[in-house]
């Protein structure tokens, strides 16, 4: 018998997420075309606790709004992890800046925050953190050195909605973060993203920007005062999103669930180490990740191809983007050189059973007998 596939991410949808989406689609247009938009603007403001919020398309929209709000352009230069998606880089990109690529800790697999003041210049115009799979950065250290030197922090929180950095949410910490709302992630809205804005000043600019260069302050009608962008949620997105958002402490806490009964099975082992949480933090476990140790004589291919014979969906970590085409090679990031090599993700998706939790951590420890 053919055993059923294990996905890597689904999300959670239930009747809510169906009504709100039907309600948008029979009723949220002309007047009603921004009230999705604005619950759900308003839910995740008050869930992270920040003052300004800015629904976007994607992630990699709401990064490339922030950086631009900042003046990045040609000739600065942005401090970014190695180990990340390529998206918190590309709009780095976009604007004609260079990206710093620094390497990360080995415990955390966040940016290393000595290795950031280490990257520092004259040119340096901003840092990109990311809490990678729901770990989290260390963001006081990060914060006190971004503040000695004056330069702003952005964080890329797109992985990490729910995680808790010493009481604090992940996102709310930085002049600024972003988040992801793709299928794969906590909480969806199937495409999707969002700005945080710590200051008015910032968050008016962005204002312009993120409506094509139209400010707000001027009823002139289709009037642009700046060539801008156009990221914006729809009011059809934002009403999955609603009902995410009014199910997030279940979200997350699903999320957790799921990474420590992995971690109850595999977590003995000693040449494998999974996401950390740190005392005083909560990790929001986006995405459950094994590690393998240097002393393991790892095969990732053999180990994905195990996987896949028992139907399981499971992926490769990320790999450093310094190594990727666009990009100048850096092995000087020893950490991100070595990581990546040695890992990979496990299917963390809501409403993965107990048995296919099982399946999976099988695979893995016949691996290692092997
Ligand atoms: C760390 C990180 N940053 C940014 C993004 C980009 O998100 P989006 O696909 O919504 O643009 C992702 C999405 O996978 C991500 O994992």
């Amino acid at each position: 018998m053919e055993l059923s596939r294990i996905h890597y991410a689904k999300p959670s949808i239930t009747d809510l997420e169906v009504k709100y989406a039907s309600d948008a689609a029979a009723n949220g247009w002309g007047p009603n075309c921004y009230d999705y938009i604005y619950r759900f603007r308003d839910l995740l403001k008050s869930y992270l606790d920040v003052p300004y919020v800015i629904p976007t398309s994607s992630c990699t929209g709401a990064l490339h709004m922030a950086l631009a709000a900042i003046d990045v352009g040609p000739k600065d230069e942005v401090i970014v992890p190695d180990i990340t998606w390529i998206a918190s880089v590309s709009p780095i990109s976009y604007l004609g800046a260079t990206p710093v690529f620094v390497d990360v800790l080995e415990d955390s697999w966040c940016i290393d925050p000595q290795a950031i003041r280490a990257s520092i210049t004259e040119k340096t115009k901003a840092i990109i953190v990311v809490h990678v799979y729901g770990n989290l950065c260390d963001m006081d250290e990060i914060m006190s050195i971004a503040k000695e030197y004056n330069i702003p922090v952005i964080e890329d929180a797109a992985e990490a909605l729910g995680s808790l950095y010493k009481g604090r949410k992940a996102g709310s910490i930085g002049d600024m973060s972003v988040f992801s709302f793709h299928g794969t992630k906590t909480v969806t809205t199937g495409e999707g993203g969002a700005l945080i804005v710590q200051s008015k000043e910032l968050y008016e600019k962005l204002l312009v920007l993120e409506s094509h260069g139209r400010d707000p302050k001027i009823s002139k009608q289709f009037w642009c005062e700046k060539i801008g962008y156009k990221y914006k949620m729809s009011n059809l997105d934002a009403a999955i999103g609603t009902a995410q958002l009014e199910r997030i402490e279940e979200l997350v806490a699903r999320k957790r669930e799921i990474f420590l009964e992995y971690q109850r099975i595999l977590g003995c082992r000693p040449e494998i180490s999974m996401n950390p949480e740190v005392a005083g933090d909560i990790n929001s476990y986006w995405m459950g990740t094994v590690v393998f140790d240097k002393s393991v004589n790892f095969d990732r291919e053999a180990l994905l191809k195990d996987m896949e014979q028992a139907n399981i969906d499971a992926r490769v970590f990320f790999y450093p983007v310094s190594m990727m085409t666009p990009f100048e090679d850096k092995p000087q990031n020893t950490v991100s050189y070595s990581l990546f090599s040695r890992a990979i993700n496990l299917p963390s998706y809501h409403d993965i059973s107990s048995a296919e939790i099982r399946r999976v951590c099988d695979v893995i420890l016949q691996y290692l007998e092997r």
